[in-house]
């Protein structure tokens, strides 16, 4: 008897997954849950279907199949991005018509900011949301101490005026030489009596 089943199991296991092609669980998603009914078991062909959360954006194909005892990828749910007013207020900014409220943006929308008056935007106003990131530009107050020469950068020039001090808020524009590529903002910016981070030139 037991070497009977030595024998058969083999072919028992052969016949019963061979047949079925079971899948695993379908896998679980962040910010999304599987909305088609769960089942014990999921075997060829069937189908999972998933729904992202409220505000976020579903990206792939919302159903999976179990193809080749496996399942096809699932999809992704990106999350908004949130600013809240305690941020606006802490880096001086503003959304479009001077509000300050806290808002809740979609992935891949973007918001518009500006700086409080008596200070100077550094970045693009215009930022997306990426799943769930968004770099909220800064603002530098016009009425910190003034700068003095602002910083060299190797291989690189400055191409605006040359001056002995330079106010807050104001900034200095760079260039690399030849050959070079710059990395980072092209501009450093008179902060309080400092200048912000100065890009650098790369040996391209
Ligand atoms: C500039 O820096 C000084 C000293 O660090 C500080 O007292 C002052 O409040 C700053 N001014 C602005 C406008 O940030
Ligand atoms: C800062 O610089 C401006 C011009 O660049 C000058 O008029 C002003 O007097 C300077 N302020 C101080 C405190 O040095
Ligand atoms: C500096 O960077 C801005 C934004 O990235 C770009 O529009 C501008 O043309 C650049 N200026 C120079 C001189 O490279």
């Amino acid at each position: 008897m037991k070497n009977l089943l030595v024998y058969l199991l083999p072919f028992l296991l052969w016949t019963c997954c061979t047949s079925q092609n079971v899948c695993e669980e379908p896998p679980d998603i962040d910010f999304g849950e599987i909305i088609s009914g769960k089942k014990a078991a999921y075997i060829e062909s069937d189908r999972v279907q998933y729904k992202c959360n409220h505000g976020c954006v579903l990206e792939g194909s919302e159903w999976i199949t179990c193809s080749g005892q496996k399942w096809t990828p699932p999809p992704k749910c990106l999350a908004p991005c949130i600013v809240t007013k305690q941020q606006l207020e802490a880096k001086n900014l503003l959304l479009s018509g001077n509000r300050v409220r806290a808002q809740l943006i979609q992935h891949n929308h973007m918001l518009q900011f500006q700086c409080r008056e008596g200070h100077v935007l550094t970045a693009p106003s215009d930022r997306k949301c990426l799943d769930g990131h968004m770099d909220l530009p800064s603002c530098i107050s016009e009425r910190g101490g003034n700068c003095s020469r602002p910083p060299a950068v190797e291989d690189g020039d400055i191409i605006t005026l040359s001056k002995q001090q330079y106010k807050a808020g104001s900034s200095v524009q760079f260039k690399c030489q030849k050959y070079y590529a710059l990395e980072g903002d092209n501009r450093t910016f008179c902060d309080n009596g400092t200048w912000t981070k100065a890009p650098i030139c790369l040996d391209g």
